[in-house]
C-alpha cells in the first residue's frame, strides 16, 4: 500500500484528507500537536478502512517537531505522498498579535512546509515518484484580509509550490506538486482563530470532504493549483486579475470599525 503523510490531521481538512485517503487504500501517517486526538482518529480510520496508520505528534513551530517529522520523512515505510496541511491565521490586528504569534504562523504557514517539503523531495527524487499537496488559500491570491500576514503566507505557499512543481528537477523525477486554495471550509479554523462564523453567508462555505476529494482529484490530474468550486474559482479569477486597488476594497479589514 501506498503511504501519505498528513500533517494538521486531527480536524477540519486534515481529517477529511485522511477520510478520503484512507477509503482510497493509503496507509496513513497523521502529523499534529495532540497525541490524544492522533491516538482516537488513528484508530477509527483503521477500524473503519482497515488500513495501517501510524501517529506522529509535533509541534511544526518548533525546530523538534519539524525535525521530528522530517526523520520520519526520510525513513520506511518511503512516504509516497505528503500533504502539508496545518496551517494557522488570527483574526486580531496586526499589530495588535505580538511579533511572537506572528512568528509561529509564520514558522507553521511557511517553514514547517519548507522543510517538509525539502526532506520529502530528497527521498522522492531518489525514488524517482511521490506527489506533495500544498494547502494554501484563495486569500494567497490578493488582498483578501488586511492587517494579516495568513494571506501573505499562503501567497508563499502558493508561489513556492508553482515554483517547484513546473520545474525541470521536479517534472523530470515524475514528481506531482498542486497548491490547493480552499475558499471558506466549514473545520475548526475559525473558531480557533476567533474568526466569527456569521460571514459569510453560508452559500459561500464549502465541506471540507469535497475540498479534499477535489484536492486529491486535481492532484492525480497534474493541476499546479487546485481551487474546489465554481464560486471560489471566479473569486480566485477576480483577486489575480482585478486591479489591486479595486480588490483592496473589498478586502476584509482585521482592524477596521466592522469588525
Ligand atoms: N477552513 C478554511 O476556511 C480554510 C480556507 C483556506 C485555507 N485553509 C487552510 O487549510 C489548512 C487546514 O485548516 P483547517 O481549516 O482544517 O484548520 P483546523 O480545523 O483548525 O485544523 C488544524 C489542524 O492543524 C493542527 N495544528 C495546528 N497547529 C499545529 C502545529 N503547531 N503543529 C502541528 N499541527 C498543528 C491541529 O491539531 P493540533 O491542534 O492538535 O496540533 C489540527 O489538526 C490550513 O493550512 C488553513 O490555512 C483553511
Amino acid at each position: 500500500m501506498p503511504t501519505a503523510l498528513v500533517t494538521g490531521a486531527t480536524a477540519g481538512l486534515g481529517k477529511a484528507f485522511t477520510r478520503a485517503l484512507a477509503e482510497q487504500g493509503w496507509d496513513l501517517v497523521l502529523v499534529a500537536r495532540s497525541g490524544t486526538d492522533l491516538e482516537r482518529h488513528a484508530a477509527r480510520l483503521a477500524l473503519g478502512h482497515g488500513t495501517r496508520v501510524d501517529v506522529l505528534p509535533a509541534d511544526l513551530t518548533t525546530d523538534e517537531g519539524c525535525a521530528a517529522v522530517t526523520a520520519r520523512l526520510a525513513g520506511d515505510p518511503a512516504v509516497d505522498l505528503l500533504v502539508n496541511n496545518a496551517g494557522i491565521g488570527y483574526e486580531r490586528p496586526f499589530l495588535d498579535t505580538g511579533i511572537e504569534a506572528e512568528e509561529r504562523l509564520l514558522d507553521l504557514n511557511v517553514r514547517a512546509v519548507l522543510r517538509l517539503t525539502n526532506a520529502a523531495l530528497e527521498q522522492m527524487t531518489k525514488r524517482r515518484s511521490g506527489a506533495i499537496l500544498n494547502v494554501a488559500s484563495v486569500a494567497g491570491l490578493g488582498p483578501a484580509w488586511l492587517s494579516s500576514t495568513y494571506p501573505a503566507s499562503k501567497a508563499w505557499i502558493i508561489g513556492f509550490t508553482e515554483s517547484l512543481a513546473t520545474s525541470r528537477q521536479v517534472r523530470s523525477a515524475g514528481i506531482r506538486m498542486t497548491a490547493l486554495l480552499p475558499g471558506y471550509t466549514r473545520t475548526e479554523f475559525h473558531q480557533r482563530a476567533g474568526i466569527p462564523t456569521t460571514f459569510p453567508p453560508a452559500w459561500l462555505w464549502l465541506d471540507a470532504d469535497d475540498v479534499a476529494r477535489t484536492a486529491l482529484q486535481d492532484l492525480r490530474r497534474g493541476k499546479v493549483l487546485s481551487i474546489p468550486s465554481s464560486r471560489y474559482k471566479i473569486a480566485a479569477w477576480g483577486l489575480r486579475h482585478l486591479p489591486r486597488a479595486l480588490s483592496r476594497k473589498f478586502a476584509w479589514d482585521i482592524s477596521g470599525p466592522a469588525h
